[in-house]
């Protein structure tokens, strides 16, 4: 049980409050870089280099071969949207449990040919059109979802996946062997062999992923996974599933 008196259970079976709490905390948020990182907002321009060198090392090596369309997923104001995917993707989708950030993302991204639709759902209900994305991109928001919410998940975006694409996962991990809840914004910090578990659990394989440099001393380590449909991985990219971990 949390200090606010709802289930901190990662497996509970009804997160409806948990959720709403969540929701609570995110509406209440500065609508800017510092609200989103945390406080951390000189976190943003490390995060966003190496997710932007992460993914031209996934086009070189050809686990990604479009760079037709994109989503965000809990997207918040569309940071990752703006500085990451709209100047690589032709079109850029993203998703968003609150409706404020998803309205103050207008302003923050302002005009831009590429923004393609914003839809206000929670990850446990949203199911990405089928066959639309070449890349699914879920950051610092995998934490709010339940072992159920995020596998299903999960195999939803599998099936929102055109030829070759990719899902990625940037999110921090626990070091204690066990998820870690957070009172205050009511989320999890797995460690790193849960989300495997659930990615397997998903269908899902590890192609490529890789640590975030140049993070402060005593924060949660940060990782980027890139996963494809275990039955579409064929032996060559299997053999390229090592963690390169700098
Ligand atoms: C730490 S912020 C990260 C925002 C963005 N991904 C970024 O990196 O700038 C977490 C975001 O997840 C959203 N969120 C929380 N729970 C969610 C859920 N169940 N479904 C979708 N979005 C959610 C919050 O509203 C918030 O915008």
């Amino acid at each position: 049980m949390s200090a606010a008196g709802v289930s901190d259970d990662i497996n509970c079976e009804n997160p409806k409050e948990l959720y709403e709490k969540a929701e609570e905390y995110w509406a209440n948020a500065p609508r800017d870089d510092d609200g989103m990182l945390g406080g951390f907002a000189h976190l943003h321009k490390p995060d966003i280099t190496q997710s932007r060198n992460f993914l031209s090392g996934l086009h070189k090596k050809g686990f990604l071969s479009s760079n037709e369309y994109a989503i965000d997923c809990g997207a918040g104001i569309g940071r990752v949207t703006k500085h990451l995917l709209l100047p690589a993707f032709k079109k850029v989708d993203m998703v968003e449990l609150v409706k404020k950030l998803v309205e103050k993302s207008d302003s923050y991204i302002g005009p831009n040919p590429s923004m393609g639709e914003k839809f206000v759902s929670g990850l446990q209900d949203f199911v990405p059109e089928k066959g639309k994305y070449d890349l699914i991109w879920i950051q610092w928001v995998s934490g709010h979802l339940t072992n159920r919410d995020f596998t299903d998940f999960f195999i939803r975006c599998k099936d929102g996946l055109r030829e070759n694409g990719l899902i990625c996962l940037k999110e921090n991990l626990s070091d204690s062997g066990k998820p870690l809840f957070d009172d205050e914004d009511h989320s999890w910090t797995r460690p790193e062999s849960l989300v495997i578990e659930l990615f397997n659990e998903a269908g899902l394989t590890v192609v490529a992923s890789e640590q975030q440099r140049l993070f402060p001393k005593g924060m949660y380590p940060v990782k980027m996974f890139a996963m494809k449909p275990t039955t579409s991985v064929t032996k060559a990219q299997a053999k390229t599933n090592m963690p390169t971990l700098i």
